[in-house]
């Protein structure tokens, strides 16, 4: 760990505490120049560090920026040791983790950045990415014995993972829109992208990517024209620490359902989080477009459909778009 790292680690751990420069050299074993500098670089990456003759330094409630050290003194011990990296840019977190898989690095292995500049969304599309009011993140997961009909579950059990973690660190409500997009106020404040690859001989997933973009603020000039109409964020203003704070709520309820599903019944609750069912609905696959009305889910998370003509149907993937 550098010195800033080391430092962001202490300050992390103790917001709105004051600790003398002397105090920080002792703590961390390095000159008091060299705590100076460290507070002067955090400083100029955004955090509001408070310095105060008599008192010393103390990072205030206020910073939010997303970090490792953020990241991890909110998580479960189990998964405490999880490899982190955070990082201001990339193109798309799913395709750095993809490019990671096929190394050896290992399941859990975690990248969350800032901005994105060619964000995947699914069905070949673009995720608008904007710069530091979004987190954009992928996990890295090996699961054993997963099925393609079973890789379903890895999206879902995010699905709901993300909806509690959203209501543990705001006031709203989450909900689901079958099968990946999280809304709040009735705009989608989250999407979620799960790519695998599968072994042809037997049929198991190798490894999957799962990837979540989540508008935690407004953009600062808007979402573009096209998705205005759908996209949302889940604050409309600034909040103490709360990016840090939502990652680590998601990783720890996450862990527990994929971990341990037998735990708790997380399709119950992605079903009554699901807000489609008695819906009329448009079906979206890649050549065709179909009338339904959406009957339930079924323990897999497929959707359960009628078709005006009356026969009925389960589909594991596509999209769906409600009719007003
Ligand atoms: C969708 O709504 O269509 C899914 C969007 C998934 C976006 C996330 S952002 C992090 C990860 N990296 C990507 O390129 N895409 C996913």
């Amino acid at each position: 760990m550098t010195t800033k790292e080391k430092l962001l680690e202490l300050f992390e751990s103790n917001r709105d505490v004051y600790f003398s420069g002397e105090d920080i050299a002792h703590k961390l074993s390095i000159s008091r120049t060299a705590v100076w500098k460290a507070v002067k670089a955090l400083q100029s990456e955004g955090y509001a560090i408070d310095a105060v003759t008599n008192k010393g330094y103390c990072l205030l409630a206020q910073t939010d920026i997303l970090s490792v050290q953020g990241i991890r003194k909110y998580l479960r011990s189990e998964i405490i040791d999880t490899e982190i990296s955070v990082m201001n840019v990339t193109t798309s977190t799913n395709a750095l983790v993809r490019d990671k898989a096929n190394t050896r690095t290992s399941e859990g292995y975690i990248v969350l950045v800032n901005e994105q500049t060619a964000g995947r969304g699914r069905l070949c599309r673009s995720f608008f990415s904007p710069k530091d009011t979004g987190v954009y993140m992928s996990l890295l997961l090996r699961p054993q014995n997963y099925s393609a009909k079973q890789a379903v579950k890895i999206t879902t059990m995010a699905a709901v993972a993300m909806c509690e973690a959203i209501e543990a660190v705001s006031d709203e409500t989450a909900k689901i829109k079958w099968v990946n997009d999280i809304f709040v106020r009735g705009k989608k404040v989250c999407g979620i992208l799960t790519e695998g690859s599968f072994n042809l001989e037997n049929g198991l997933l190798e490894y999957a990517v799962l990837g979540l973009g989540i508008n935690i603020y407004e953009p600062k000039n808007g979402f573009p024209e096209e998705i205005t109409s759908i996209a949302g964020s889940i604050f409309q203003q600034n909040q103490n620490d709360v990016k840090n704070r939502l990652v680590s709520e998601f990783l720890n309820r996450f862990y527990g359902y994929y971990t341990a599903p037998w735990q708790t019944d997380y399709v119950e609750h992605y079903r009554n989080r699901s807000f489609v069912i008695g819906k009329q609905v448009t079906l979206k696959s890649a050549n065709e477009s179909k009338n339904a009305v959406v009957t339930g889910i079924d323990d897999e998370c497929h959707l359960l459909v009628r078709y005006p003509d009356g026969t009925e149907d389960c589909c594991s993937s596509g999209e769906i778009s409600i009719q007003l």
